[in-house]
């Protein structure tokens, strides 16, 4: 043997773009560049208090040792309420499982369902994650192309068309979504999941922004809908809600042979989620705190309304109102022809004269966009814009 190398499969797992942007950018911070970083999804508020007390509670209790692997009963006692509550999702608590955030969760998911080789169908524009998620599970990712003009939110015909041609067994599904914001209303969800039911695939659908939305939008979850639960694997929690980001913690709910196959990889590879961190996301899960969310609300809306009424009137950039989640998809199409450049160019010039960090819209499989994140304060979009409009006129 020449040494230890990689083997094949993990050399098909790239590195998440964001994550690699935002690095760069800390980077750069560290060495003394004054960076506006909106490349992460993080939001900049701090964990409620009550949430972060409940954690420290834990440990000087001595709750500091191993759990069931799929978390404590109350845990996911509370995460069937909580998924009753707000999104009308009916899973007993067995049906119900904790993971370590939400990457773990689809894991958990993909790894359960997938066989080997089986088509896989990922909605354009997509979270970076999910083709490498899907590759690790042994499954085959096949891209449906975005639609922008669409509002990015996909006919059936055009998902029905891809299943029949790739022979795809399952679909991620992604609202609101990150990177695009979109928002499908229920007869667009049942549609997606009548498809499903027709050509016999699977769903896993990331939810994590189920409670971030704007301008009265609703989320409607696959598995609330007729046809929808037996086929559908949820992921949820607060991760992004209540800035739980460094918890790692998240549910996954479905049919119970599945979930019970996820518990059993879970108590393989990871054991149970951090045994701290549940007793906050069951604080979380108990007691809903609304003036906080409203708060933040608030201030996603007052960043969105900002950024949509500043980038429209940058000359060839273009911001359709996300209704969900915290990210401005830029359309930034004509100013990369009019510059002969791409997205990825795009943004490596912003970074590099600009000191702004942005990723292209190309890590989402959607050439031509930039993904702004809004999860940063006020000032620091102020200083974006300011850099963005200098960037445009500069030429
Ligand atoms: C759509 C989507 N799913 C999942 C995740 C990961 O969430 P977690 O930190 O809970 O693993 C993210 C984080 O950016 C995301 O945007």
């Amino acid at each position: 043997m020449a040494g230890l190398v990689p083997n094949a499969r993990s050399r098909r797992i790239e590195e998440s773009a964001t994550l690699a942007i935002t690095a760069k950018a800390a980077k750069m911070k560290q060495a003394g560049f004054d960076v506006v970083s909106l490349g992460a999804g993080e939001p900049d508020f701090p964990t409620p208090a009550p949430i972060a007390k409940a954690g420290v509670r834990a440990i000087e209790q001595g709750k500091t040792r191993y759990t069931a692997a799929p978390g404590v009963p109350e845990l996911r006692a509370a995460g069937s309420a909580w998924l009753k509550a707000t999104f009308d999702l009916a899973y007993t608590p067995d049906e119900v499982m904790v993971c370590a955030g939400a990457k773990a969760a689809l894991h958990m998911a993909l790894d359960a369902v997938v066989e080997p080789g089986d088509p896989v169908l990922i909605l354009a524009p997509y979270w970076v994650s999910y083709p490498a998620l899907v590759t690790m599970a042994d499954g085959k990712p096949v891209v449906v192309p975005p639609v922008p003009d669409r509002g990015f939110v996909h006919d059936a015909a055009a998902i029905d068309a891809a299943c029949k041609q790739h022979g795809a067994k399952g679909i991620v599904v992604n609202f609101p979504n990150n990177p695009s914001g979109a928002v499908p209303n229920r007869e667009q969800v049942q549609a997606i999941v009548d498809v499903c039911r027709t050509n016999g695939m699977w769903i896993v659908s990331d939810e994590i922004y189920g409670t971030l939305l704007y301008d009265g939008a609703r989320h409607v979850s696959p598995a609330s809908l007729p046809g929808g639960r037996e086929r559908t694997l949820v992921v949820n929690g607060f991760t992004k809600s209540h800035t739980l980001t460094g918890w790692r913690t998240s549910f996954l709910a479905g049919p119970r042979p599945v979930i019970d196959a996820c518990c059993r990889i879970q108590s393989q590879v990871l054991g149970n989620p951090c045994t701290i961190s549940q007793e906050a996301m069951l604080e979380a899960c108990r007691t809903p705190l609304p003036d906080d969310q409203a708060k933040r609300m608030q201030a996603f809306g007052e960043r969105r309304d900002f950024l949509v009424k500043e980038i429209n009137t940058i000359p060839g950039l273009r911001l359709a109102a996300p209704r969900g989640a915290f990210y401005a998809l830029v359309d930034a199409r004509e100013l990369c022809r009019k510059r002969g450049i791409d997205d990825v160019v795009l943004c490596e010039q912003l970074l590099d004269q600009q000191k702004l960090a942005a990723v292209p819209g190309s890590a989402f499989a959607i050439p031509g966009f930039v993904r702004l994140s809004y999860a940063a304060s006020m000032d620091e979009l102020k200083k974006a814009i300011d850099r963005l409009r200098k960037f445009v006129s500069a030429s």
